[in-house]
């Protein structure tokens, strides 16, 4: 594997990150993931604003010479992934200087990338997947794409050994998103999802997904959803680079609806597929 790092491209195997790195001792940085459909970056742009805004949010320097596009296709290309289903992985961190909780006076930023083959998740999309609820231990800027990780891991590996396919983070009573996806439900007939706030990281897949709803005349309400309200959700389905449009069919031990992925997650997620299908023809 090829990977990139401070501006070139050189073996995994070759990469030397000095154990002085604020990513490494504070996970002291952001992070992106990308989709590419055979070559084409999916949403590009709107990635690479959210890491400009994580980065400017953790006052770490953007350098001048990063081009996210250019960076995510060299990345394809070297691991003769340009015309293949993957992912494109992009992190900075503060760079590395002797463990001190302020920032080091002169750092360079580190800048590391990756990108892998994914394989799409087509049986899940076509049976759904269970989810388990798990109280949100995570700090007040969910908003940032931070690296800084650990209640997602955790709650996901909570999930894993549930047998679940994701964990839905609650707090204070209300369901707000996955450990690495947005999470909406449809009851009496309207999407209800966690509105934008510092509690959720905007997802670019959620923000496609709204605009498919509005598309498709299919009401939103973008409204934080109770988990004691769960339970009256005919629908649920979670939105993400990875999972798309992931129809959602227990919730903990509860079926949602009859227990298949229901009529308007099927729209939205056959007009996704669609809409990835119009973006990779117009290039
Ligand atoms: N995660 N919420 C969280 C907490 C996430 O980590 C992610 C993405 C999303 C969905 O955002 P988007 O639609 O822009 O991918 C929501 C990535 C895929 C990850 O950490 O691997």
């Amino acid at each position: 594997m090829i990977i990139h790092l401070n501006g070139q491209f050189l073996p995994k195997d070759q990469a030397r990150i000095s154990p002085d790195d604020r990513g490494f001792l504070f996970a002291d940085g952001a992070y992106e993931v990308v989709r590419a459909y055979r070559g084409h970056l999916f949403r590009a742009r709107e990635h690479r604003e959210r890491f400009d805004a994580s980065l400017k949010a953790l006052r770490i320097a953007r350098p001048a010479d990063l081009d996210f596009s250019a960076l995510c296709t060299g990345l394809l290309q070297h691991n003769q992934l340009a015309d293949a289903e993957a992912t494109v992985y992009l992190q900075i961190s503060r760079g590395a200087a002797p463990r001190k909780h302020a920032f080091p006076a002169e750092v360079a930023p580190t800048v590391y990338g990756f990108a892998a083959s994914f394989a799409n998740p087509v049986e899940k999309w076509a049976a759904g997947v269970k989810v388990i609820t798990v109280p949100d231990q995570r700090w007040a800027r969910c908003d940032i794409k931070s690296i800084s990780l650990l209640p997602n891991v955790l709650a996901n590996q909570l999930a894993q050994e549930a047998g679940a396919h994701e964990a839905v983070l609650v707090r204070d009573g209300f369901a707000l998103e996955g450990s690495l996806s947005n999470f909406a439900v449809v009851m009496d007939e309207v999407v209800h999802t966690a509105p934008r706030s510092n509690y959720i990281l905007p997802g670019i897949t959620r923000l496609v997904g709204l605009g498919l709803c509005s598309a498709l005349g299919i009401p939103v309400k973008e409204f934080p959803v109770a988990e004691a309200d769960l339970k009256c959700a005919t629908e649920a389905m979670l939105f993400g680079t990875t999972n798309e449009v992931m129809p959602v069919v227990q919730i903990n031990d509860r079926k949602v609806g009859d227990g298949q992925p229901g009529p308007l997650t099927r729209k939205l997620q056959q007009a996704f597929r669609d809409y990835v299908a119009e973006c990779q023809r117009r290039g």
